[in-house]
């Protein structure tokens, strides 16, 4: 007999579960072979098995209770759809049926309604106008815009998901009466919904974070969108929508917030800066499961509104306060970061600063990681013993001190899993910062010490201008640090935003000792 045969990576595919949790479920019986082969046949069982509830081993049990068969369920949704039930409640009950490493996968998140309607209220005249949601799940956002007074026929949505393409139409349907052609179940990225070229007035949405989509995709996506290196699939629905919106068309994303604090977007930021932007709100933990903040922006695609030195953005923390910022005032912020919890005069010092002379630490120092023993408990010891040296973890590290060593590794680090290369560690000058901290906390170290991988280090090139001392007392500054707060806004210690900070070395050539309120003084801002 040939047998149907699968591959492991299929399997975990289908199964919405890692490669690993299909090799232990073979290992430990859990997942049935066929002569040591693994066959559809085998698969099904398995899902059988757990659907009609029968013993698995507990490890299976527990790395399998987070799936749902999405067959069945797509039966269940289907008969709703047939059935009293409000599109609402469908909606409702589609998104709790949906196991978390799926929704995680897909990157489905239905978008709150307080959202958006919030998202929503800058949206004028809607007399003719055409709105789109290019990923619009059970529709949440197209069914606000007809209740805002978008004409049902004007409103477009494609999704990849059938049950929610269904549930869409029938909401439209419920509240409007009209049974829409425009809502389409294909992959908006691969552009072909929108293969005639058409234009919309305006695009709003939340599209997938970080979904997996695969390499040979991005790079066709990158050359088909011009979108440059961007990898998360937020940033490319954001030059796919691009594409399609009409000039002076309005275009609103609810998005994560590594969109507008982190380098790897820098590209998608500097394309919507030459857009008009209106509005930026931060949303906080807006779903529950994740642990990312949502955060929106609105924007019009300038055409008889190009963004001048007077253009002002609405910057908000929702519900919480707001303030305006100039649009220009983000032109010359590091890696172009929205740094928009801050006010205008915030911004202010941070360019004054950046306009001053200053050098960074980019190409003047060489980096290096604590070390990763991959068990501590066994390469480590609580007591000082004989070949044993002390080990630093990074909240052993305190501002411009020390703790007492409570940790002790074997000096030639044997079995470490990661170690950086040894000179760093045996500089006889070095920086050793947190790593996981949201202020910049440093230690001057000249006794050559070792730190686990929640500190890591710095060594700085020889014609550096200042020296180590001056160097981390001004790193460890309540200034610094609140300029590195105010850029980055962030609980981990980055490389490469300790490069981009201004070291504003020529204060040292009049104060040979830093103290805030000399800098503050020599920076004109006291
Ligand atoms: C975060 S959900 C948001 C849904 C809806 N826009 C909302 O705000 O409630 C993202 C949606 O994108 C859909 N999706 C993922 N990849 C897609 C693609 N390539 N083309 C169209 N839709 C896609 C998912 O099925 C999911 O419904």
């Amino acid at each position: 007999m040939k047998l149907n045969k699968i591959s492991i990576k299929n399997a975990a595919e289908q199964l919405n579960v890692s490669v690993v949790s299909i090799h232990n479920w073979i290992k430990d019986g859990s997942l049935r072979t066929t002569d040591n082969i693994l066959t559809q046949e085998n698969i099904d069982d398995f899902r059988d098995d757990f659907l009609k509830n029968k013993k698995l081993s507990s490890r299976a049990n527990k790395q399998y209770k987070d799936l749902h068969n999405h067959k069945t369920l797509t039966e269940v949704i289907k008969n709703d759809l047939q059935s009293a039930m409000s599109g609402d409640d469908v909606s409702l009950k589609y998104e709790s049926s949906l196991s978390e490493s799926y929704k995680n996968k897909e990157g489905i998140y239905y978008t709150p309604k307080y959202i958006i309607e919030d998202m929503l209220k800058s949206i004028g005249i809607t007399e003719n106008k055409t709105f789109l949601d290019p990923c619009c799940g059970s529709g949440n956002f197209i069914i606000e815009a007809i209740k805002k007074g978008i004409s049902p026929e004007n409103v477009y949505g494609f999704d990849v998901d059938e049950n929610a393409v269904a549930i869409t139409k029938k909401r439209i349907k419920e509240i409007s009466g009209h049974d829409s052609k425009n809502i389409i179940c294909a992959d908006f990225l691969s552009q072909q919904p929108v293969a005639n070229s058409q234009q919309f007035d305006y695009i709003f949405t939340n599209p997938p974070w970080g979904k997996k989509i695969k390499k040979a995709d991005k790079v066709r996506y990158s050359y088909f969108y011009n979108s440059g290196n961007v990898l998360d699939t937020s940033a490319i629905f954001y030059f796919a929508c691009l594409n399609v919106l009409k000039k002076d068309g309005m275009i609103g994303m609810l998005l994560p917030d590594s969109f507008f604090n982190i380098g790897s977007f820098e590209n998608a930021r500097i394309s919507l800066l030459s857009l008009k932007i209106n509005r930026f709100v931060d949303y906080g933990k807006a779903f529950k499961e994740l642990m990312t903040k949502a955060m929106a922006f609105i924007a019009t695609n300038a055409n008889s509104q190009q963004p001048t030195a007077n253009s002002q953005i609405q910057c908000e923390i929702y519900n919480v306060k707001k303030h305006l910022r100039s649009q220009e005032s983000f032109v010359d912020i590091p890696k172009h970061i929205f740094n928009f919890h801050i006010e205008e005069s915030e911004s202010d010092i941070i360019r004054r600063v950046f306009s001053l002379p200053h050098i960074t630490l980019k190409d003047n120092a060489k980096w290096g990681l604590g070390i990763i023993t991959g068990n501590n408990e066994k390469i480590c010891k609580k007591e000082k013993t004989n070949g044993f040296v002390p080990i630093y973890r990074g909240k052993d590290i305190l501002k411009n001190d020390l703790a007492e060593p409570s940790l002790y590794i074997g000096e030639n680090l044997e079995g470490c899993r990661q170690v950086a290369d040894l000179c760093l560690y045996k500089a006889p000058e070095k920086v050793i910062y947190r790593f996981i901290s949201n202020r910049i906390v440093c230690f001057y170290d000249t006794e050559q010490r070792y730190i686990l991988n929640s500190a890591n280090l710095f060594v700085l090139n020889e014609e550096f201008p200042i020296s180590y001392s001056q160097l981390v007392d001004l790193l460890n500054s309540d200034f610094m640090n609140w300029l590195f707060r105010s850029i980055f806004n962030t609980h981990k210690i980055l490389r490469s935003d300790l490069e981009a900070l201004p070291i504003i070395h020529e204060y040292f050539k009049e104060n040979e000792v830093f103290s805030e309120k000399t800098f503050k003084k020599y920076l004109s801002i006291l």
